[in-house]
């Protein structure tokens, strides 16, 4: 039997490979490599290049492989996009993800987890943010990933799929093999980094008068190894028969932009030039979870709580991989 990962050739996903394989587990990956990449996958690795939603592929792969479980990483990821091309994100995240489910019920695959994002929750009317915080996303990224929730849920009692639906907050840092490469690059550490690494010439900072402590957009970090022991609990929960869960994966800590920078600065002892900049709109505050669920209903402990030793991880790949993959 194997687990499907897509996705498995972007950041998350090709962590994720990783730790399945290491915990013996048998793995293949469907990723359409639009936004990740092949050298992140060991050649090992049995990996299909194609989209999610191709229903024959699914079928394919599941069948030749015995797929009992998938993974399921694979989405566009930019805010900005988004916005400016919703019908790009809901073709790829929701009708995608749709064919990506038939094939799966066709093969008679029915355990699922999902990447889920804190975007559902949009502005924050309480934080700690748990998973009973309305869900009311202000951009069609959360949109696309809200509608795959209430699909999974309807496909849940419909056709008894068991999912768990993971609500990542900011995922971050790198193992010794896999770091993060987006292009263009969006996340805050990485280009902290490339701006102490001298890659960029500045590091902007989105608003710096909000409700916080120092003006700063406060988000939480969460160790890209952490997210993922937290995706292996899930198919061990699901496995045993555990009922479907939205669950959020956060640290509970939240850190500020300029936290985050000097956090860079005392890793990297570099010099991080920073520009202020207008705040962007949509852009809350503060967005921590209240993760205590996911301890509770997986049993998950965090290895990297301290947001130093998260950067200090991302800062060793770009050090070794200062092109990215
Ligand atoms: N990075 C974060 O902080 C964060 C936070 C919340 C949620 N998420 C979610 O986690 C997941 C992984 O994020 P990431 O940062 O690793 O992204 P990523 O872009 O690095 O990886 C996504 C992978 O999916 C592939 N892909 C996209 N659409 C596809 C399709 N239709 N068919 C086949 N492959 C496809 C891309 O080529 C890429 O390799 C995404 O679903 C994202 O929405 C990420």
């Amino acid at each position: 039997m194997a687990i499907l990962v897509t996705g498995g050739a972007g950041y998350i996903g090709s962590v994720m490979v990783d730790q399945l394989v290491e915990a013996g587990e048998r793995v293949v990956v469907i990723d359409d490599v639009s936004r990740g990449h092949r050298a992140a996958l060991d050649s090992a690795v049995p990996f299909y290049e194609g989209k999610v939603g191709d229903r024959e592929l699914i079928g394919r792969v599941c069948r030749e492989h015995g797929v009992e479980a998938c993974v399921h990483f694979a989405a566009l990821a930019y805010v900005g996009e988004s916005v400016t091309d919703p019908k790009l994100y809901f073709e790829n995240n929701v009708a995608e993800g749709l064919g990506l489910l038939d094939g799966l019920l066709a093969a008679g695959v029915g355990r699922f987890v999902f990447s889920s994002t804190c975007a559902t929750y949009g502005e924050p009317v309480r934080v700690p943010i748990d998973e009973s915080h309305p869900q009311s996303p202000v951009n069609p990224y959360g949109w696309s990933k809200f509608f795959v929730e209430r699909i999974l849920e309807a496909y849940d009692a419909a056709y008894g799929l068991r999912f768990v639906a993971l609500r990542y907050f900011n995922a971050s840092g790198a193992t010794a093999k896999r770091g993060e490469h987006h292009e263009p690059e969006t996340h805050l550490i990485p280009n902290v980094l490339g701006a102490a690494a001298g890659r960029l010439p500045f590091v902007s900072v989105f608003g710096a008068d909000y409700p916080t402590p120092d003006g700063t957009c406060v988000r939480d970090y969460i160790h890209v190894t952490d997210l993922c022991s937290a995706h292996t609990l899930a198919l061990s929960y699901l496995k045993r028969g555990g009922k479907s869960e939205f669950i959020n994966l956060g640290n509970g800590h939240g850190y500020s932009v300029m936290e985050v920078i000097e956090a860079a600065r005392r890793v990297t002892g570099r010099e991080i030039e920073v520009r202020v900049e207008a705040a962007r709109p949509g852009d809350p505050a503060r967005l921590v979870a209240d993760a205590r669920k996911a301890r509770e209903v997986l049993g998950w402990q965090t290895q990297y709580p301290e947001l130093e030793a998260i950067v200090r991880t991302a800062w060793d790949w770009h050090q070794a991989h200062p092109q990215g993959y």
